[in-house]
C-alpha cells in the first residue's frame, strides 16, 4: 500500500504534493519523493524514511515555479527501503509513481533488458516508465504509448506518469489499488491523490476511478479513455476523509481485507503452484520440523497454520507465546525451521525469540507486515503480509494476510515435500484465490451483527467454541471482544468444555459456536448441545442452521473449510466492534492498550 498525488495548475505544486503525501503518510513511510515539471526540465527530489526528510530536502533547494508534478509515499514490496528504489521511478526522459504490484515485471525487465534499457532499481514499478518509453521511442506518440503500456501490465497497477515527450499532460490509470483524479478549485487545476483527504477544501468535483479506467489531464482538459466514470461530489469533513467514510480505523480496516488479502496474493500464486519472491526451496533443506513463535494475534494466526503446516506440507509443527519461550531454556536443533510472525516486526518479545532461535543456529523466517523492522533485519527470510498501515489497536487485517500468506506457505511447502497430490493442491489453490471474495462484507451479515450487539452487553462471560483452526479463531474472537469491550471472553476448543469450563454454562453465560460445515460439524454439533442443556445462550455462526440456537448468524456455503473461517473471522470482528460502539468505548484506541509492544 502506497501513496500517490499528482497536480496540474497555476498554485504551489510542491505544496500541494508534500500537503498531500502528509495525508497519506499513513499509506506508508519508507520513503517519498516527488517529481516536478516545467517545460525545460524535470526536477526530482527523492528521501528515505519519513516524509519530513522530504520536506526538508525541498525546503533547502531552490526551486523554479513548476505546473505540474507527481508524487508517492512508498510502502515497499518489492526492494528494500532505499532512495533508488523509491519512486518516482525515472526512464530516459519520463517518470512514474505506482501504487500496486506488477505480477509480470521480470519478463518485461528481461525484455527491456534485451532492448538496451537500463534499470536501477530493484522495484517492480521501474518497468512502466521503461515500457511507455519503449514505445514512445518507436510510435512517437504518447497517447498510444501509454494505452500500449496498460495493456502489457499483469497485477495492480495504480499510476502517474509525466514525460519531457508530453509536458503539459499527467497521464493516468487505475487497476487495483485506489486513484481519484479532481477538479480544482481554480481554473485549470487537476488533482489526483490515493484518497480523498488530500483534496478536502481544494476541490467540490472528484471521479472516483474504477479498475481498468485511464486517461490523460491537461490543464485544458480531462480526457478519459473510456465512458466508465462519472463525477460526484467531494465530502467535506478531513477526518470523515481519513477513515474513508467509516466510523472508524478498526472498520476501514475490516472492509479493507478484501482488497489486501488481493495485494497478499499477487504474484505468489501460478497456475498450479506457489511461489515467493523471497525464498526459494532451499530453505527447508536439512528442516525436520517447525517451530512458530509470535504474541496476541500473530499468536493466533500461527497456531491456525500448525494444523496446515502439519496437515498439508506433512511437517511437524509446533508454537509458542513468545514471552513464555523466552525463559524456558528451549531445546533448539538445527534441523528446525524457527518461524516468527509479527505484524509490527518490532514486538519485543517475539524479537528476543527470533535473536535467541539466530544464537542457536537455526534457520529463521519472518512474517510481517513492515518492511525494514527489527524482525526483517534479524530473520534469514522474509516474507511481507503487504496489509498496508494498520491503525486499529485491534489487530483485523494482519490477521487475515497472515493467515492467507501461512496457508499459501503450508501448500509451498507441501509441493517442496511432495506430500500433495496435484488434485488436491488444485482445489487448495482454488480456495486460495476465492478468499478475497468471502471476505467481501455482505451488508445484511454486518447489520444482523450490529442488531444482535445490543443483547450481549451484560453477562458474566463469553465462551467462543470451535475446533481445528476455528479453535485459534474462537481464540482470536474473545480476544478481539476483550480487547474492545472489556468484556470477559474465552476462546475454547469445543471439546474441552466437558472438562471444566461447562461449569460456568448457565443463561448468562453467553456462547459464541462457531459451526463450519466442511470440517468436524457433528463433532462440534455435540459439544454446542451439551451447553445448551447447560442453558448457556447461544449463538451460532454456521450455513447451516442450528435449531438450538438463541441466536444464528448464517454465512455462506462453500466448499472449503478456510474459506468458512474467513468469513466467520469477519463476523467476529464485526460483532465485537459493534458491541465496542455500543458501550461507548473508544474502538480504535482501547484503553490499557497500544499498536506495538515493543517492553517486555
Ligand atoms: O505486531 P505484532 O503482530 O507482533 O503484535 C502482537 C500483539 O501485540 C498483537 O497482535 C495484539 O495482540 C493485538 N492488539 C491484537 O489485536
Amino acid at each position: 500500500m502506497c501513496g500517490i498525488v499528482g497536480y496540474i495548475g497555476k498554485q504551489d505544486t510542491t505544496k500541494f504534493l508534500l500537503d498531500g503525501l502528509k495525508e497519506l503518510e499513513y499509506r506508508g513511510y519508507d520513503s517519498a519523493g516527488i517529481a516536478l515539471l516545467n517545460d525545460e526540465k524535470i526536477d526530482v527530489f527523492k528521501a528515505l524514511g519519513k516524509l519530513k526528510n522530504l520536506s526538508e530536502k525541498v525546503e533547502s533547494a531552490k526551486l523554479s515555479k513548476y505546473e505540474i508534478g507527481i508524487g508517492h509515499t512508498r510502502w515497499a514490496t518489492h526492494g528494500k527501503p532505499t532512495e533508488l528504489n523509491a519512486h518516482p521511478h525515472l526512464g530516459e526522459y519520463s517518470y512514474v509513481v505506482h501504487n500496486g504490484i506488477i505480477e509480470n515485471y521480470k519478463e518485461l525487465k528481461e525484455e527491456l533488458i534485451k532492448a538496451g534499457h537500463n534499470f536501477v532499481s530493484q522495484t517492480d514499478t521501474e518497468v512502466i516508465v521503461h515500457l511507455f518509453e519503449n514505445f514512445q521511442n518507436k510510435l512517437n506518440d504518447t497517447t498510444e504509448a501509454f494505452k500500449n503500456t496498460i495493456t502489457k501490465l499483469e497485477g495492480a497497477f495504480s499510476i502517474l506518469l509525466i514525460s519531457k515527450a508530453d509536458p503539459s499532460k499527467i497521464f493516468f490509470f487505475k487497476h487495483g489499488s485506489p486513484l481519484i483524479i479532481a477538479k480544482g478549485n481554480e481554473k485549470g487545476e487537476v488533482l489526483f491523490s490515493s484518497s480523498d483527504a488530500p483534496l478536502i477544501g481544494l476541490s467540490n468535483e472528484v471521479v472516483y476511478l474504477e479498475d481498468g479506467v485511464g486517461g490523460i489531464a491537461s490543464a485544458d482538459s480531462i480526457e478519459f479513455f473510456s465512458d466508465d466514470y462519472s463525477w460526484s461530489t467531494l465530502p467535506s469533513s478531513k477526518q470523515f476523509a481519513q477513515k474513508d467514510g467509516f466510523r472508524f480505523f478498526m472498520e476501514k480496516e475490516i472492509y479493507e481485507q478484501s482488497s489486501v488479502v488481493s495485494d497478499c496474493m499477487l504474484g505468489r500464486i501460478q497456475d498450479n503452484e506457489i511461489s515467493f519472491d523471497e525464498i526459494d526451496e532451499s530453505i527447508l533443506e536439512g528442516i525436520k520440523e517447525i517451530k512458530i513463535c509470535a504474541c496476541g494475534t500473530s499468536y493466533h494466526a500461527g497456531l491456525t497454520s500448525s494444523y496446515l503446516f502439519e496437515r498439508l506440507s506433512k511437517v511437524k509443527c509446533s508454537i509458542e507465546v513468545a514471552s513464555e519461550f523466552r525463559y524456558k531454556e528451549p531445546l533448539l536443533t538445527k534441523d528446525t525451521l524457527f518461524i516468527v510472525i509479527s505484524q509490527s516486526g518490532e514486538t519485543a518479545d517475539t524479537l528476543e525469540a527470533l535473536k535467541m532461535a539466530k544464537k542457536a543456529g537455526l534457520k529463521s523466517l519472518v512474517i510481517c507486515n513492515v518492511d525494514n523492522s527489527s524482525m526483517t533485519r534479524t530473520a534469514d527470510y522474509t516474507i511481507l503480509t503487504r496489509a498496508g498501515i494498520e491503525k486499529g489497536v485491534a489487530s483485523t487485517k494482519a490477521f487475515s494476510t497472515q493467515a492467507t500468506v501461512l496457508w499459501m506457505l503450508a501448500l509451498y511447502f507441501a509441493k517442496i515435500n511432495d506430500s500433495i497430490s496435484s488434485e488436491k493442491l488444485q482445489k487448495e489453490l482454488h480456495a486460495l484465490r476465492e478468499v478475497p471474495k468471502s471476505l467481501i462484507i455482505d451488508d445484511k451479515i454486518h447489520e444482523k451483527t450490529k442488531r444482535l450487539s445490543k443483547r450481549y452487553l451484560h453477562g458474566h462471560g463469553f465462551f467462543f467454541i470451535g475446533r481445528d483452526v476455528f479453535f485459534p479463531l474462537a481464540l482470536e474472537g474473545a480476544l478481539k471482544l476483550k480487547e474492545i469491550s472489556y468484556l470477559h471472553a474465552e476462546g475454547y476448543p469445543s471439546g474441552e468444555m466437558k472438562h471444566g469450563p461447562i461449569a460456568l454454562a448457565d443463561p448468562e453465560l453467553f456462547t459464541i459456536a462457531l459451526m463450519p460445515q466442511n470440517l468436524l460439524y457433528d463433532k462440534i454439533k455435540s459439544n454446542v448441545e451439551e451447553l445448551s442443556a447447560r442453558d448457556s445462550t447461544i449463538c451460532s455462526i454456521s450455513p447451516l442452521e442450528f435449531e438450538l440456537s438463541d441466536d444464528f448468524i448464517k454465512t455462506q456455503k462453500t466448499d472449503h473449510y478456510m474459506l468458512e473461517f474467513f468469513e466467520m473471522l469477519v463476523v467476529l470482528q464485526l460483532f465485537s466492534m459493534e458491541i465496542s460502539i455500543r458501550l461507548g468505548n473508544d474502538v480504535d484506541m482501547p484503553r490499557n492498550l497500544a499498536k506495538s509492544v515493543t517492553v517486555e
